[in-house]
């Protein structure tokens, strides 16, 4: 396959603060050109103007001469809406980073097989869904999932888990399909050159250890405030100042997203019936009332 000798051209989809970072490390760091998609004009907007804001803060603190950031900021390019994802079609790889809804990933993952090149590489950022339920989404109907092109199809599928900020944390996990799929490594060695460190969870198990770990201590976090043992402040200085935690449980939690965070812990629930991941109410009804942390300025925090 011609992909494994690199990525010349790398797909991303969504514009959110894992798609935005993601484009920006591979066109900065791999110097990879990307092509950005996101169906909302007005997130593919907030996502540029914090690109252009972390290169100017490169080049103010003089990691980066004003041409290196121009370079990299011309390697990212914009599909429209109009186009969809008919626009990545030459892309030698793509890493969808939507929110975390195995329907709105299955049908994504269903159009990158009908849309994109037959040889390209389909990574999902996803920090808790099935690899292997994502892989099996980009087999046609028509085609058995058990017959070779069946499993050709799904071999292309991986999961590489980025942590946010993207920028800023060093690590990307290799999430492997069930052993009938096999992870490509030479692209997801490429894109490693992003990062500076790499685990590889090999069983396809809710949560991926980062997550399967991570969630259920904020979910005790979001507990204790719910039970009224300590305030926010008192829970979050807990856990920086006595454990060095660069963040708190709850400052954490409002920066992942209430709503990303819900959306995680249901998932492992469901996936395990494991009661430690089930969410708190807290956490549901902040979600209900639309409170989703830093992006939209209310969580446990405001954010004006
Ligand atoms: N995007 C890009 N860069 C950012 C950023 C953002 N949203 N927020 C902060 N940074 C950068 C700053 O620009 C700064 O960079 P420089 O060193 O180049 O100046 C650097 O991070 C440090 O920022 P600050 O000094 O302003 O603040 P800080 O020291 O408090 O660090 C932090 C901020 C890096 C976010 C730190 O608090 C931290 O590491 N928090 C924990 C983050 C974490 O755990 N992330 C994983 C979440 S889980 C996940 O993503 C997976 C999932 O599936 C849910």
């Amino acid at each position: 396959m011609s992909v494994a000798h690199g990525i010349r051209k790398l797909g991303v989809l969504g514009a959110g603060q894992m798609g935005t970072g993601i484009a920006l490390v591979a066109a900065l760091r791999a110097k990879v050109p990307v092509l950005l998609h996101d169906r909302s004009s007005e997130q593919v907007a907030k996502g540029l103007s914090l690109v252009d804001k972390l290169l100017a803060k490169d080049v103010g603190k003089g990691r980066l001469t004003s041409e290196q950031a121009k370079e990299a900021r011309d390697r990212i390019t914009v599909v429209g809406k109009e186009e969809g994802i008919k626009g990545l079609r030459d892309v030698d790889m793509v890493v969808e980073a939507v929110s975390e809804s195995l329907p709105l990933k299955q049908a994504i993952f269903s159009e990158f097989a009908a849309e994109l090149r037959p040889d390209a590489i389909l990574a999902s950022n996803t920090s808790s869904i099935s690899i292997t339920k994502i892989a099996a989404s980009a087999i046609p109907k028509d085609v058995s999932a058990a017959s070779e092109a069946g499993k050709k199809i799904a071999e292309r599928v991986v999961g590489l888990h980025f942590f946010n900020p993207v920028p800023v944390m060093v690590l990307l996990v290799h999430q492997l399909a069930e052993d009938t799929y096999t992870l490509w490594n030479d692209p997801a060695r490429l894109l490693l050159r992003v990062a500076k460190a790499e685990v590889t969870v090999s069983k396809d198990v809710p949560g991926f250890v980062s997550n399967a770990l991570l969630m259920p201590f904020i979910n005790e976090a979001i507990m204790h405030l719910e039970k009224g043992i300590a305030t926010r402040e008192d829970i979050d200085t807990t856990l920086k100042l006595g454990m060095n935690h660069p963040m708190g449980p709850l400052q954490l939690a409002d920066f992942i997203g209430l709503d990303t965070c819900l959306a995680i812990q249901k998932t492992l629930y469901e996936g395990t019936g494991d009661s430690k991941y089930r969410p708190s109410i807290l956490l549901e009804r902040m979600v209900d009332a639309q409170w989703f942390g830093r992006k939209n300025g209310k969580g446990f925090y405001e954010y004006p």
